[in-house]
């Protein structure tokens, strides 16, 4: 039930600081550690690459997963759209692990390439938000999302809690192979889920940027890099999904590249710039593009902001930025829709789950 809210999508943003809450507290063992099933533990270390399938937003979240495990677990990942995947299979690994990301767990793109590989007689890890679906009783092992039913079309918590669990399965792998790369996760979860508490109550400001920026435009772009570069294009996807506004998600390095032509009078960029190593290239983005005419958004995290940036993260480990830095990007979706009488929980042209290939 929606109850008081306007529409589902709006409830389930707010309800992500409790999602991330839940998973911490369901992945916790008696003494406060978190934990993964010792056989997908054992699964993860015997893989010399680990190979991420999903679709939409779950595909956004693998990509970020990727840089959780590579970074932490030092295991090489793959990630792959599911419908490309399935015709146009990489050269395989000699001990490849499958990881399907999907918040229904009934997503036909992803299930094609599921019945492919236990063929094949690979192992397979689902991660799923809906325990006995298709996704989830075809593969080896699952692990939940814990992020209750999501009702809007648009993917939200399901994205955020997806990036908890990766990061979940990446910490307790590393802790596994007795990596030094690993991070006090359950602490670093719980300053994330009072940072988001922050930026849920900040839903005034998103609105007015959803005005300044966003209520004329034809288009919008995003850029990032790194980390940044795939939050990008998860708030792109949301953007034209329930707003119909074109928008795309570029690497700042790749402006120049090409799409820079695209570039107008007071174009919105909104640029997000949470990462220290790659902060002053994305501003150097920025400058190029705002020569051109662009009218420039950017989110920044504390510590890093200038004073040229419209809206500052409070701060969060590093790796775990995407958890914050999408929340704006939603809610910002959100009020370009509203303002713009799209049906947000129910855009035109989509279902919730994509059950054909
Ligand atoms: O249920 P799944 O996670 O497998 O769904 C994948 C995509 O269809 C889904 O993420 C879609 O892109 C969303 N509508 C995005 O908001």
């Amino acid at each position: 039930e929606k109850g008081t809210y306007p529409h589902y999508m709006l409830k389930e943003i707010d309800e992500q600081p409790a999602v991330i809450r839940k998973i911490v507290q369901a992945y916790q063992n008696e003494s406060g550690d978190l934990t993964i099933d010792g056989n997908i533990i054992s699964a993860m270390g015997a893989a010399d690459r680990i190979y991420i399938i999903a679709a939409g937003t779950s595909y956004h979240a693998g990509l970020v997963g990727k840089q959780f495990i590579e970074k932490m677990a030092k295991i090489p990942v793959e990630v792959h759209v599911a419908s490309e995947f399935v015709y146009n299979m990489p050269l395989l690994s000699e001990n490849p692990l499958f990881i399907f990301i999907s918040q229904s767990g009934e997503t036909a793109d992803s299930r094609a390439v599921l019945v492919e590989v236990k063929e094949l007689g690979y192992k397979a890890l689902t991660i799923t938000n809906v325990p006995g679906s298709t996704l989830s009783r075809e593969a080896d092992y699952t692990l939940l999302l814990h992020a209750g039913p999501e009702i809007a079309v648009a993917s939200t918590k399901a994205y955020t809690a997806q990036l908890a669990v990766l990061s979940i399965l990446a910490n307790v792998t590393a802790t596994s192979l007795g990596l030094s790369s690993t991070i006090d996760l359950g602490h670093e979860l719980g300053i994330v889920a009072n940072s988001m508490d922050g930026l849920i109550d900040a839903k005034e400001e998103m609105e007015a940027i959803a005005r300044e920026y966003l209520s004329t435009t034809r288009n919008a772009f995003f850029i990032g890099r790194s980390l940044d570069f795939y939050v990008g294009l998860e708030g792109s996807l949301k953007l034209k999904e329930i707003s119909y506004i074109q928008a795309e998600g570029f690497a700042g390095g790749e402006l120049k590249h090409g799409t820079i032509a695209l570039i107008e009078d007071g174009t919105p960029i909104i640029a997000l710039a949470t990462q220290e190593a790659v902060n002053l290239s994305i501003r150097g983005n920025v400058k190029e593009v705002v020569a051109r005419g662009a009218n420039p958004c950017i989110i920044s995290m504390k510590g890093l902001e200038t004073e040229e940036d419209r809206f500052v993260l409070p701060v969060v480990h590093e790796l775990l930025a995407p958890l914050v830095s999408v929340i704006p990007l939603q809610l910002i979706s959100y009020y370009a829709a509203l303002h713009r009488d799209c049906d947000v929980d129910k855009p035109r042209n989509l279902a919730k789950s994509v059950t054909v290939e």
